[in-house]
């Protein structure tokens, strides 16, 4: 028989590696509740149609890479329906907005998720067909303020700290304007026409985009077109004043706060619901798939799935990403250790055992529990590679209630009475 293993592209994590997936977990919860972020967990598939009208028909990911498949009719009541993975959470976030009508509370929305995604790309480096994002939106009525540049730098400042306090040293943030959807119609009629002078030139895929969305040209990755993408016209010429206005208050903002930034003009993400400001965060220790996460501004997302006005703005991060970097850094968790392992001298002292580590455990403490079949040898050894100490219970011990412990970092043997052992072992 063939030995079944995990699908291409996907990955078990031991407790090795999620020690370090729940410490950026754990950093990033308690980051955004300082912004005042709520949690939204929405459902991991979605009625196909929800990807293409927000993520857009043209895009790689809706085009190729989404896991989609017909769900059959089980009762005379259902329909049958072209459902999909989610290849991301924005989409899902929103159209939970607009079903649970969330702008009606006339409040600004701050939800954040932390879950798995699936696209399906080719697998390499940082990149998979389920990965895992944690990501956040900003999004609410116009009268909230959702439109407000204060609260794409807000973002971009949340962003920063929360690198930093993972100790990710040494990101880029590279930040761009889309401009609005008019800008960018003019814009990629601009683009077009300059196009048609050069795209002869050029890769397969860019003549293809040149024609079906030519903004795509700009994240060609084909060495030969760099130096014609260069010469192409950049989109901040074809902002108009209002967009303008809004991306100058964005930097402002960021200057102010000392968040760093390079503007990249090529920036232009591969979603389609952009507007105004995009961004992504970098990391040279990547390699190819460098971006750490990425976001921007979509004023007109829930408009385009049937919702009222609803500007907003939010990003994600490759959590997979997040871990990689931060192992490059030498930032990965230390093997996490117990406080203690018991070691029952002998099979008729389990229970004692049990009963000793049931006490400790209740007081707080971490504990491994040995076998009394074991030789002391190996108990030592066992508990010398996961434990602080090693606690001896044998007759004399049971029955004395002075327990002999030995502490690793130290080599110090200990008699410690059995009602001061919680407390000892916590030192
Ligand atoms: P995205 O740029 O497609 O944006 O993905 C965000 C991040 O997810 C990337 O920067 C990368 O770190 C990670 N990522 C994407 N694909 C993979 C993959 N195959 N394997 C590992 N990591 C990956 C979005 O998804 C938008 N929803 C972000 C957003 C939120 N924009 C506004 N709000």
């Amino acid at each position: 028989m063939t030995t079944l293993k995990a699908v291409r592209g996907t990955r078990d994590l031991l407790p090795s590696e999620t020690a370090l997936w729940n410490r950026i977990e754990a950093t990033a919860r308690a980051v955004f509740a300082r912004y005042n972020f709520g949690e939204i967990r929405t459902p991991i598939f979605e009625d196909t149609a929800l990807f293409s009208r927000s993520v857009g028909e043209e895009t790689d990911i809706v085009s190729k890479e989404m896991y989609t498949w017909e769900d059959r009719a089980r009762a005379q009541s259902e329909k049958t329906q072209s459902l999909t993975l989610r290849p991301e959470n924005t989409a899902g976030v929103v159209r939970a907005y607009i079903e649970h009508q969330l702008g009606e509370t006339g409040l600004l929305q701050k939800l954040f998720y932390i879950g798995p995604q699936f696209r399906r790309e080719r697998p390499q480096k940082g990149r998979y067909r389920q990965f895992s994002q944690i990501g956040a939106e900003v999004i609410g009525p116009p009268s909230a303020g959702s439109e407000s540049p204060l609260r794409d730098a807000e973002v971009l400042e949340m962003l920063a700290t929360f690198l930093d306090e993972l100790g990710i040293t040494g990101w880029i943030l590279e930040l761009n304007s889309v401009g609005s959807a008019a800008d960018r119609a003019r814009y990629n009629e601009v683009l077009r026409t300059a196009l048609d002078l050069v795209v002869s030139g050029m890769c397969a895929d860019c003549q293809r985009r040149a024609v079906t969305n030519p903004l795509r040209v700009l994240d060609c990755k084909v060495p030969a077109d760099q130096p014609i993408i260069a010469t192409l016209p950049v989109i901040a010429d074809s902002l108009d004043e209002a967009s303008r206005v809004h991306f100058a208050a964005v930097t402002a903002a960021l200057d102010a706060a000392g968040v760093p930034y390079t503007l990249n003009h090529r920036l232009v993400r591969g979603l389609d619901y952009y507007t105004r400001t995009t961004f992504e965060f970098t990391h040279g220790g990547l390699g190819a798939q460098n971006a750490l996460l990425g976001g921007g501004r979509y004023d007109g997302l829930s408009e385009a799935i049937g919702g009222p006005k609803a500007p907003g703005i939010g990003f994600a991060m490759g959590e997979d990403r997040l871990v990689l970097t931060l192992a490059a850094l030498n930032q990965g968790a230390a093997p996490p250790q117990v406080d203690a392992f018991i070691a029952p001298l002998g099979e008729s002292l389990n229970p004692a055992a049990l009963t000793l580590a049931r006490e400790l455990r209740r007081a707080g403490l971490r504990i491994e529990l040995g076998e009394g079949s074991f030789r002391l040898k190996k108990s030592f050894e066992a508990a010398d590679k996961t434990a602080r100490n090693i606690v001896i219970l044998g007759e004399d011990e049971l029955q004395s209630g002075i327990l002999t412990v030995k502490t690793f970092a130290t080599g110090a043997q200990t008699k410690v009475p059995r009602p001061e052992l919680a407390v000892f072992l916590k030192q």
